[in-house]
């Protein structure tokens, strides 16, 4: 059962769609609350804490601080309160299992058992807002009555299961052509690569710097004929200069947010100063999204953006000196570390820039965690026009209700293990928010990545949709043609694409069902507290459970079994499976296998063959592994609209 608490006049934020009607409404108070306390809850000692979506921390919340406002902060760290994403769903999963969506586009704070104080609180900052509470069966099934308000997530075709390389560094087509070869030569599959900022005329959006990719049209289609697709970068900000016309009919058609002079907020990023597009009118969504026929037109058919909490390096109102800062914070991460002020964009900033919303203007500032998902919106919504079939499109800031239009990546993490365990909570928190299509940068965005991280993260990244390898200027190359030995990343790659047909078909019936493509392992055994309990462990669709290795230096690990299972053992070729009898058992993992378990009474399908990328791959060629059962696999032909 939903209900709904209406307080003072909020906007509408599109997170909820409701389709079905499922929830009932009530308007509480005519007043916007002040500063407060939406809601407080005491907690039992066995009760756990879902959700949050992109917040720090494992998968049950208790213990921390969360704060949502949408921060460019690239020092992850676990105390860190905000990152790029505002996630505001949580389940108190106990006796009476509770979930609760705080549906604000202003900044709310999250206290859960801080300092054991044994109670929940939500703290609304000046908002008009809408609380819903939800009751149900458990934890699932408060997830799966939520995901049915706020509709079906994001579907991209096939090729975005693939393995993706990308670097913020690739100048242009022979950088390109060259990771092409070498992922060849050592015969490793690749299915796309993302063009970073370097892709553009000096940074500006919807350009190309032709000099480094003189016949972008002809190279998309010959790289498309290899199998690879090319996924062009695009950011919030767009170039203050005349001539660059989607700045000239964005400053005459008034679609850009204002300064306290109502003139258009002037903001530096990449390109210097740049204007950003007010995603609150739909004009302007409408119109930003159809400028992304200047790159379909050339034959990309997938997008990242980027940079859209926004983030400022500093505005007309604020000082060079923090990008300064934000340099040296970047160069010195633990002088970062000493600071909270390290984030490029600032309070400061957003209170000097305003929005139409529903016909008024507004502070950015109280409306600040919807920014970066109507960008989302609106180039989802004309990639959709444009083309003819699904895009890939995956962000780095958002709110709930974006994920219906593009996936998301957990933004700038680094190369340690932490990181990677990171991401295993991750995908357990944005699945109960909608976001399926999601995944980190493997192997880590800042600082170096070692050989065994990299085949860790990969073995990991193996179940996640979205398998990016992306790293930062400046880092330790990542590619894993680069690392001694690349048979072994060879090995760990394949087990993406043998399994690809079911990965595949778990995620479809995942967001075609509004249902979970990951999940925590209490979702599926509530009554088993080791399982409750587990932090290092998930379920990928119905019949998967991954128990990867996560710390450095080990071989071996323990691995907890709710029920019987079958564990496989994939060395790369061939696929080993061994029936476990339900409780705690230690398995070793060489850095070149993974090791999977298939839940009693459930089969996968993996594809007969491994192919070098997904436009050769035969979802109708496949066997099986697992018990002897009947398994119902989604196909279609990955590219059709949905
Ligand atoms: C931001 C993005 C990162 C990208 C860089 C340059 O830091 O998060 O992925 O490589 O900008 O565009």
């Amino acid at each position: 059962m939903i209900s709904c608490q209406i307080f003072g006049n909020p906007i509408e934020t599109g997170a909820v769609v409701d389709e079905e009607h499922l929830v009932s409404y009530e308007k509480v108070s005519e007043e916007s609350l002040p500063e407060t306390r939406l809601f407080s809850y005491e907690l039992d000692q066995k009760d756990i804490v879902y959700g949050l979506g992109e917040t720090m921390g494992g998968i049950n919340k208790r213990g921390k601080s969360y704060v949502s406002y949408n921060t460019d902060d690239p020092h992850h760290r676990q105390s860190m309160p905000s990152m790029y994403g505002a996630h505001n769903f949580f389940i108190i999963d106990g006796k009476e299992p509770k979930g609760v969506f705080v549906d604000s586009p202003a900044r709310v704070t999250f206290h859960v058992d801080v300092n054991h104080s044994g109670v929940v609180e939500v703290i609304v900052e000046s908002a008009d807002v809408k609380l819903y509470t939800i009751s149900g069966d458990g934890a699932y099934d408060i997830t799966r009555q939520f995901l049915n308000i706020i509709g079906r997530s994001f579907i991209p075709p096939l090729w975005a299961f693939g393995y993706g390389q990308s670097r913020w560094g690739y100048k242009n087509h022979k950088d390109i052509d060259k990771v092409v070869a070498e992922y060849k030569k050592v015969d490793i599959p690749l299915d796309y690569i993302c063009l970073d900022i370097d892709y553009m005329d000096r940074y500006i959006d919807f350009t190309i710097n032709e000099k480094r990719f003189p016949n972008m049209k002809e190279y998309v289609e010959e790289k498309k004929k290899e199998g690879i697709h090319l996924v062009p970068i695009i950011d919030a900000g767009v170039k203050v200069e005349p001539g660059n016309e989607t700045y000239e009919v964005g400053i005459s058609n008034g679609y850009f947010a204002t300064n306290e002079e109502g003139g258009p907020f002037h903001a530096a990023v990449w390109p210097g100063m740049t204007h950003f597009p007010d995603f609150f009118q739909s004009a302007t969504r409408e119109w930003f999204g159809s400028e992304y026929h200047k790159l379909t037109d050339l034959g990309f058919e997938g997008f990242w953006n980027d940079m859209n909490e926004p983030s400022i390096f500093y505005s007309e109102y604020s000082h060079k000196q923090n990008k300064i800062d934000q340099i040296l914070d970047f160069l010195m991460p633990s002088r970062a570390e000493k600071k909270e002020g390290s984030k490029n964009n600032s309070y400061h900033d957003y209170k000097h820039f305003y929005h139409m919303v529903e016909g008024k203007r507004r502070n950015h500032h109280d409306v600040h965690n919807l920014f970066g998902g109507l960008m989302i919106r609106a180039s989802g919504e004309g990639l959709s026009k444009l083309l003819n079939k699904r895009y890939l499109l995956f962000a780095r800031s958002s709110y709930i209700g974006a994920h219906r239009y593009g996936g998301i990546w957990t933004g700038d993490n680094h190369s340690s293990f932490e990181m990677l365990q990171q991401n295993l909570s991750h995908m357990a928190s944005l699945n109960m928010c909608g976001f399926l299509y999601s995944g980190a940068d493997t192997g880590g965005f800042g600082g170096n990545c070692s050989r065994e991280l990299l085949l860790r993260w990969l073995a990991f990244s193996d179940f996640t949709p979205l398998m990016r390898n992306h790293s930062a200027l400046g880092t330790k190359k990542q590619e894993c043609y680069r690392y001694d030995q690349p048979e072994d990343f060879k090995r760990i790659i394949a087990l993406r694409y043998r399994l690809l047909p079911y990965l595949y078909s778990e995620f479809m019936k995942a967001a075609l069902n509004k249902d979970m493509y990951m999940k925590p392992l209490g979702f599926i055994y509530p009554n088993d507290e080791k399982a409750r309990a587990c932090e290092d462990q998930l379920l990928v669709g119905e019949g998967i459970m991954i128990a990867p290795i996560l710390e450095e230096g080990r071989t071996k690990r323990k691995v907890y079994l709710p029920e019987e299972m079958i564990g496989v053992r994939f060395d790369g070729d061939h696929f080993a499976e061994k029936k476990f009898a339900a409780g705690e058992i230690e398995i070793d993992v060489p850095l070149n296998e993974v090791v999977f378990f298939i839940r009693k009474d459930h089969k996968v399908c993996i594809a007969n063959k491994l192919v070098k990328s997904t436009k050769d791959l035969n979802l109708r060629d496949v066997k099986y592994l697992g018990y002897d059962v009947e398994y119902e696999q989604y196909k279609d032909d990955g590219e059709s609209k949905l």
